[in-house]
């Protein structure tokens, strides 16, 4: 079973990415964990643009998307919301819209960290929205990580034991959303 792992930071140091590369170690043996990391190469959505010829960096994302079973997400919060770029790219992704998108019926998870005390979570509950709009099927699982630097180690690794926990159950209802004959696989 794949997982599609998206952080919608650009950032090198990023906590949300630090939080994908923690996730990759707890999926279980039989599933793989990718982490995505074109986002920055996205264009902006331009309808004039999304034709049979659509740019390739949304051609890929797209082929990411719809080859992978599952996808978790982990948003930062800019400005009380989901930071543009990831928005750009769930855009792209919802087209052409209904069954042929590659979000449609995908089991997708959020997650997300931010520096401040509420660990992202506006953002998080926009971008279920916005998922939800598109057509994905969200995965009820929430891991909010709130004072972000103080909840990883000069490496970037996690080191509070229950966020750990509560991104393991997270992975686990992902898995889980994407059914147990594909866990087998
Ligand atoms: C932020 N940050 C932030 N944090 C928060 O909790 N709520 C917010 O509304 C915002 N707004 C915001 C806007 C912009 C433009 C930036 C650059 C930052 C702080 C944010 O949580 C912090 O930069 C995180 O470290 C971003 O996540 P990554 O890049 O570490 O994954």
């Amino acid at each position: 079973m794949r997982v599609l792992a998206i952080s919608g930071s650009l950032r090198q140091g990023s906590y949300n990415t630090q939080l994908l590369r923690a996730a990759e170690e707890l999926v279980p043996g039989d599933v793989t964990l990718e982490l995505y990391d074109e986002l920055e190469s996205v264009p902006p959505y331009n309808e004039d643009r999304d034709t049979d010829d659509a740019p390739p960096a949304v051609v890929r994302l797209r082929e990411a998307i719809a080859g992978a079973d599952t996808v978790l997400i982990a948003t930062p919060e800019y400005n009380g919301s989901v930071p543009g770029q990831l928005k750009n790219a769930i855009d792209w992704a919802s087209r052409p819209v209904g069954a042929g998108a590659a979000l449609w019926g995908k089991p997708v998870a959020v997650v997300g960290a931010s520096t401040g005390m509420y660990g992202a979570v506006w953002a998080q509950a926009e971008l279920r929205k916005i998922l939800g709009t598109a057509g994905a099927r969200v995965v009820d699982a929430e891991v909010a990580v709130g004072r972000a630097a103080e909840r990883f180690d000069e490496n970037g690794r996690v080191i509070d034991e229950e966020i750990r926990d509560e991104l393991s159950e997270a992975v686990g209802a992902l898995v889980a959303a994407a059914g147990p004959q594909l866990v087998a696989a």
